[in-house]
């Protein structure tokens, strides 16, 4: 089991780091040489290197390289085991995701005793003092006490898990429904070009991308949502009630579990023609929990507008930078679902070219 604590999690929603993100993309198109190299690329493997990069930036201020690399290869054999047999003997899936937890571990041991000896000589660098790790190590629970190590590691691989999967193969799908449908192209990078015409205009640094910038992003973000309703990473969940209460005359008790779920993202009571891809749809809002991509109520996903930047930013430079089109066009599912986390697996294959001048 993992345990976490909200009030040290809610740290999340406070790192606006766009920068950090454009730089994270750079980073990850530059470890992809197959973008310009290759004439193919899975598009969940670049999403993939994108996402798990963004979410090591923030929490662990990690940049691409050996300990990142190391981190993301045990982390797949751990998350391997969350929807396994329970079977605790060598060469079985549970084994090894034990094994891997623990070697996990000892790499967060090593991150965190260097990031204690930085902190007690007061040299962590600027853009370290807000990461997730530093706030970890340093706010004191309610009790005024340090956390304990095992808080802090279950913490950060809690944080892993939640932010990694669900925005790259959120995007995955979002560049296969770019890809099949021309005119949300054109329309997503009309946007992101008078963003950029507005900061050249006003003699802003085109390449820096700012909180303005990003709630420009409106039709962009209406594209996101409307992948999110077709393909929820999440399509149930359960919550516990914590007292005794009525609901059009059923008698709900303290303690029991409810589940919410995200059919209703399919009902054509609340969107209409529910299975055509329309970002259109968004210009008005649905009725109040009929779409629930991130939950809701007080254990709604703390990584929200974490996600929701990451995302916009990934888009922005990739359309700005970038054609691409499907291998094969004809391509249009089934789309193959994790069981448990219910996040796509899908291997959309693109051709990818880069645009010389933007
Ligand atoms: C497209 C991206 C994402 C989607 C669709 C998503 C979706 C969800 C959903 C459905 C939940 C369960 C909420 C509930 O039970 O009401 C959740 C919880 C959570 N998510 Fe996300 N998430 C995303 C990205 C992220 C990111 C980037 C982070 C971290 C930076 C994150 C951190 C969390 C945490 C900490 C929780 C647990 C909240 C709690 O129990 O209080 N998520 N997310």
């Amino acid at each position: 089991m993992l345990s976490y604590e909200k009030p040290l999690v809610r740290l999340v929603q406070q790192h606006k780091i766009c920068d950090q993100l454009t730089y994270v993309f750079n980073m990850t198109l530059q470890g992809l040489d197959c973008i310009l190299g290759k004439e193919q690329l899975v598009a969940l493997e670049m999403t993939n290197l994108y996402s798990f990069s963004a979410i090591c930036n923030l929490i662990l201020s990690l940049e691409e390289g050996p300990m990142m690399d190391k981190i993301l290869e045990e982390f797949h054999t751990w998350a391997r085991g969350l929807q396994c047999w329970p079977i605790n003997l060598p060469g079985f899936t549970y084994y090894k995701a034990l094994k891997a937890r623990g070697l996990i571990g000892e790499l967060f041991d090593g991150l965190m005793e260097q990031r204690r000896q930085e902190i007690a000589e007061g040299r962590v660098p600027e853009a370290l003092q807000t990461d997730i790790l530093n706030s970890l190590l340093t706010v004191p629970d309610e009790e005024g006490n340090l956390r304990q190590d095992s808080f802090i590691k279950d913490n950060l691989l809690f944080l892993l898990e939640a932010g990694s999967d669900s925005s790259s193969s959120t995007l995955a799908l979002v560049i296969f429904y770019i890809a099949k449908n021309p005119h949300v192209y054109k329309q997503i990078l009309q946007e992101q070009k008078s963003i950029l015409d507005e900061k050249r205009s006003s003699g802003k640094k085109e390449n820096e991308l700012t909180m303005e910038d990003i709630s420009a992003m409106t039709y962009t973000w209406r594209v996101i949502q409307e992948t999110l309703r077709l393909h929820p990473v999440q399509i149930v969940g359960y919550k516990k009630t914590v007292t005794n209460f009525e609901y059009k005359g059923y008698h709900i008790p303290k303690g029991w579990l409810l589940n919410w779920t995200t059919q209703t993202h399919y009902s054509p009571k609340y969107f209409k023609d529910p299975l055509k891809f329309d970002p259109s749809r968004w210009e008005t809002r649905p009725p109040p929990f009929t779409y629930l991509p991130f939950g809701g109520g007080p254990h709604t996903c703390l990584g929200n507008e974490f996600a929701r930047m990451s995302m916009l930013v990934f888009i922005h430079h990739l359309v700005r930078n970038y054609t691409w089109s499907l291998v094969d066009p004809s391509y249009d599912g089934p789309f193959i679902r994790d069981p448990v986390f219910a996040r796509t697996q899908d291997k959309v294959l693109i051709n990818v070219k880069q645009i010389i001048t933007s």
